[in-house]
């Protein structure tokens, strides 16, 4: 195990004193408490927002078994992470290429499969996924519902987490006992809630708000918020046309939230008041996770 250990963390030295990226590849993971909220309708539309303003996105599916972003945006991937883990398939091969450019990774049981990786297998894993560096701006991370090994491994690895949640009491509670559980591993994660489906801007707000006093008087952290996304018909009926929302309706209520948070988003990033560990960092903090 230590000797396991020991390679890997020379491997990723290696990696990290290669030549200085071209782009720095933010790694932002999103999940929920419950399920059903919009975390994966959320993901992609946000990363063909951000493609929309010439950035590179590549969507991670990390939902074991239930991925469907795929389905989403209408495209059917050949192979997986589960193929490249087992040394079958190069990243070329799983890069299935959606709208706008965006790039998208299929999980299938790929994330799983890391929990008890085999030495060969994770150098060769770090070596292709370390080529997403210098590739893309941002790789978005899709998880599945609630927190098990996988997902709290990804989340602590990532640059930002995005907790969705909606209004309803029952999804408030819990995102609450989520982030109580990342804060208590490790507090300095940087979280940020999308609240989706409010009915109105101040609903939307207001729930982030319960959620941001809790945190700060019981765990003593400051989450912020990231975005309120309306509740919008045009979402139902984006999926059963397998047609992301922003791509079907771009006037429409939660494509206009996409839109305005993406603007502000890369307004704050060419000012400079984000800070980015990348992906060769994210390999580093997984490495350090697994021992
Ligand atoms: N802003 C919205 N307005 C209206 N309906 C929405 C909105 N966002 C999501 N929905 C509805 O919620 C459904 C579930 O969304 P989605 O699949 O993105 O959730 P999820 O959190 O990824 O679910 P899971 O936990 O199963 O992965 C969508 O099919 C859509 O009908
Ligand atoms: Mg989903």
């Amino acid at each position: 195990m230590n000797d396991q250990a020991e390679r890997l963390r020379s491997l990723v030295a290696k990696s990290r004193q290669e030549e200085t990226p071209v782009r720095s590849t933010r790694v932002i993971t999103i999940t929920s408490g419950k399920g059903g909220v919009g975390k994966s309708n959320f993901t992609l539309n946000y990363a063909l927002g951000l493609a929309k303003q010439g950035k590179q996105v590549v969507i991670l599916d990390a939902d074991v078994g239930f991925g469907n972003i795929d389905v989403l945006m209408g495209v059917t991937p050949k192979k997986t992470l589960a193929d490249l883990i087992r040394k079958e398939a190069t990243l070329q091969d799983i890069l299935e290429t959606g709208p706008c450019d965006i790039k998208f990774i299929a999980g299938g049981s790929g994330f799983q499969d890391l929990l008890d990786i085999q030495q060969e297998e994770f150098d060769y894993l770090l070596e292709q996924l370390g080529e997403l560096q210098g590739f893309a701006d941002y790789v978005l991370i899709d998880t599945g519902a609630g927190l098990n090994a996988q997902t709290l491994q990804l989340i602590l690895s990532s640059d930002d987490v995005y907790v969705v949640l909606t209004p309803e009491p029952t999804a408030i509670t819990d995102a609450y006992a989520l982030i109580k559980m990342v804060v208590n591993r490790e507090p300095a994660t940087r979280i940020q809630l999308v609240v989706n489906r409010a009915q109105s801007m101040p609903e939307g707000k207001e729930t982030a708000e319960k959620i941001r006093l809790v945190a700060q008087r019981f765990l003593n952290v400051g989450i912020s918020t990231l975005c309120v996304l309306l509740d919008d018909p045009n979402v139902s009926k984006s999926v059963k046309r397998q047609v992301p929302f922003l791509l079907a309706y771009p006037n429409g209520l939660a494509s206009m939230c996409i839109t305005n948070v993406v603007q502000a988003q890369i307004k704050g990033e060419v000012a400079g008041d984000v800070s980015t560990r990348g992906m060769k960092q994210f390999l580093h903090r997984m490495v350090r996770l697994f021992q």
